[in-house]
């Protein structure tokens, strides 16, 4: 059967019209009513996802699993072919970008719809949640650790997810924290390191958020072994 956009929409998310005004109810009800006991939210939707602007939280995260279609599609990626795709893009041009950058790395065009309009919600919704039109896109994949040591960024709001390979790696505040400061990797206990899985959507708060100095988000990008793994990983910048 055809894979049409609308059996695609409907596997991955359903409809995000009205996006924005339902999620600033959904947030003021949140806002109302969550007891902070942390300062990471753990989402149902990606729509909760919102709660990253809440005082103190620096990570929001959504743990989801995808259509067995959509992890069978990337399992089956040959990742030599996998472009790098960059750009300061709005959601109706990362959808296009998409469409023309990785039509060539498969034959499989009802998983790559899958992976497209995957790609295309979150960003919609992250553009939704930062109020930010022109969203810092890249998609590409990983080979090396560039960012192994646990640090937090200065920036405002990033959003992570790993298709393929291991997800990014972080830390809770109480664990990320030694008498001389923050951010040391050689005090870290290897038990208490805490992951993205594979697929789950991540919204990082950095210490250029306002008031957020000092609260950054400690995190840093999974090693890699001996036998290196390549990942194909999606980042969102606002
Ligand atoms: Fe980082």
């Amino acid at each position: 059967m055809a894979c049409t956009d609308q059996t695609v929409q409907g596997l991955l998310s359903g409809s995000i019209n009205e996006l924005n005004d339902s999620l600033k109810m959904q947030h003021q009800t949140i806002e109302n009513t969550l007891e902070l006991t942390g300062h990471v939210v753990y989402a149902d939707t990606m729509e909760q996802l919102i709660d990253i602007h809440l005082p103190y939280i620096n990570l929001a995260l959504y743990p989801r699993e995808v259509p067995q279609q959509l992890n069978d599609f990337i399992i089956g990626l040959d990742l030599d072919k996998f472009p790098s795709i960059h750009g300061n893009l709005n959601c109706h041009e990362i959808h296009t970008l998409l469409k023309s950058s990785l039509r060539n790395i498969t034959t499989d065009i009802e998983g790559l719809n899958l992976f497209i309009e995957d790609i295309k919600i979150i960003s919609e919704h992250f553009s939704a949640i930062t109020g930010t039109k022109f969203i810092r896109f890249n998609l590409y994949t990983v080979e090396s650790n560039l960012c192994k040591y646990f640090h937090a960024d200065y920036n405002n709001l990033r959003l992570l997810c790993t298709y393929r390979g291991e997800g990014t790696q972080w830390l809770l505040n109480e664990d990320a924290t030694s008498s001389s400061g923050r951010r040391l990797d050689n005090i870290i206990d290897r038990d208490r390191i805490q992951r993205f899985e594979t697929f789950w959507v991540g919204v990082l708060k950095g210490e250029a958020y306002k008031n957020n100095k000092g609260n950054g988000i400690i995190h840093r990008s999974p090693p890699v072994g001996k036998k290196s793994a390549k990942r194909i990983l999606l980042k969102l910048d606002a």
